[in-house]
């Protein structure tokens, strides 16, 4: 059956880890939205890869990855990735990597313009600066350039001419900043066409045909539920469907073909940029789970923001993403606390919200209503039998699974690929 694997947190769940595991047991390993945004972290043995744009399943060679069509490609980026593959021996070639022809291409003044914006927002959102909220603006407003214009030198062309005529106009009087010249970027996006060509072709139909031909299909998902850009706490999201409902339209898989969707969370909370976080930490906590947890951005180095677990948020994306079954990550960084939270409830001016918000005013104020459950307080790293872990560690895990009312399948005890328990 074909799987998702989908952050349910803001992002950083320790999905490529999951990915890497997961992928061995299918033959295609799809992103299907976001961009080089995501920064996904698998460490074999004492290698560590972090992937941006290609499919952290990559690392399999007899195993085929695809770039969807719901993903924003920068390609300057994507070829310094299988560039930077290659060189440490992965074989990346058409046949192990398809990149779909109608994805949209970050362009060099959507990185720019998401820096520009930022700075006049006087809410900012902390983006990571990567162009990918402008160029899926572009796209929904039918400016946008896809890959399969960097293929046709007079689409491109006339694309690009009526792209800079407009922006050039808004970088210069609104930013003040410089005019873009059109034969530097046109040459340079042309060259990066040539040079993506072996890899790019119709996605949709590709994978159709492998379901067809009864090949098993893992959808890689990228940020999370709650930096979804309808579902998540918006503004402070990014500009893509991250839930498993991205799927389809970033694919051109049906809805028929998708059967589990694994939901991966930490057994804590993390969340990097702005925006409501109602279970965060003090400054004293913080710090101690981010240097447990080594809790600093795989794509900027920023330092994550953690929290106790947030059963409210979990609850809700276990929903709108039809979890089948749930993936608790980074047990092993709780190993050593005597007591842990979870929030079941959130409370605001006298009022118990059981449910999510989408109420900006709610969810930045709101207090987390907790439970406390007593710390196994020994490690958990070695462990590789759900039966061998310490009674209260089973004891949160079989709470935050009636919580959540989905089966706790996979437990991720350390960051390395056999550091995992699955029950
Ligand atoms: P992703 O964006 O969801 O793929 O997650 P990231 O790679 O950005 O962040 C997860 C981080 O946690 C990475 O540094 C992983 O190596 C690490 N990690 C994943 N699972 C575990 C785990 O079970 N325990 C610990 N200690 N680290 C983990
Ligand atoms: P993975 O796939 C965590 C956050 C940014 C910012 C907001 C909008 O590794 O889980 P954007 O650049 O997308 O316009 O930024 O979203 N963000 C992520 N946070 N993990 C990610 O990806 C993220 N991708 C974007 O920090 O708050
Ligand atoms: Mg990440």
């Amino acid at each position: 059956m074909n799987l998702v694997v989908v952050g349910a947190q803001w992002g950083d769940e320790g999905k490529g880890k999951l990915i890497d595991i997961l992928s061995e047991g299918v033959d295609i390993t799809v992103r299907y939205q976001g961009g080089n945004n995501a920064g996904h972290t698998v460490i074999v043995g004492n290698k560590e890869y972090i992937f941006h744009l290609v499919p952290s399943a990559i690392l399999r060679p007899q195993k085929i990855c695809v770039i969807g069509n719901g993903v924003v490609i920068d390609p300057k980026a994507l070829l310094e990735e299988i560039d930077g593959l290659k060189k440490r021996g992965l074989s990346i070639g058409g046949a192990q990597l398809k990149i779909s022809s109608n994805a949209h291409v970050v362009m060099p003044y959507h990185k720019v313009m998401d820096q520009l914006r930022e700075g006049k927002r006087s809410q900012k959102i902390g983006t990571t600066g990567r162009g990918i909220g402008p160029c899926y603006s572009d796209k929904v407003g039918r400016m946008g350039i896809r890959i399969i214009d960097l293929l046709n030198p007079q689409v491109l062309k006339a694309k690009l001419a009526d792209n800079l005529n407009e922006k050039n106009d808004i970088f210069v009087k609104v930013y003040a900043f410089k005019n873009y010249d059109f034969s530097e970027i046109y040459k340079e996006y042309l060259k990066f066409g040539q040079r993506l060509k072996p890899y790019i072709c119709d996605t949709a139909l590709f994978l159709n045909q492998a379901i067809k031909n009864k090949k098993k299909i893992l959808f890689e998902g990228a940020q999370g539920t709650f930096l979804d850009i309808d579902f998540g706490t918006y503004p402070f999201v990014t500009s893509s469907n991250a839930i498993t409902g991205g799927v389809c339209s970033g694919t051109g898989v049906p809805p028929t073909k998708i059967g589990q969707v694994v939901a991966a969370l930490k057994a804590y909370t993390t969340r990097v940029g702005e925006g409501p976080f109602p279970t965060e930490f003090g400054k004293e906590m913080n710090e101690c789970i981010r240097s447990k947890g080594h809790e600093f951005g795989a794509t900027t180095g920023r330092p994550r923001r953690c929290g106790w677990f947030d059963a409210v948020i979990a609850r809700y994306a276990v929903t709108i993403n039809g979890a089948t079954q749930l993936a608790i990550m980074k047990l092993d960084v709780l190993d050593e606390l005597e007591e842990i939270e979870i929030a079941t409830a959130y409370k605001y001016k006298g009022k118990i919200y059981k449910d999510y918000s989408h109420d900006l005013e709610v969810l930045t104020h709101a207090k987390p209503v907790y439970e406390k459950w007593p710390g196994w307080r020994t490690s958990t790293r070695e462990i590789r039998h759900y039966k061998k872990l310490p009674l209260a560690a089973r004891r949160y895990i079989e709470r935050l699974e009636k919580l959540l009312e989905v089966p706790v399948k996979y437990i991720s005890v350390g960051s390395k690929r056999d550091e995992i328990i699955i029950r």
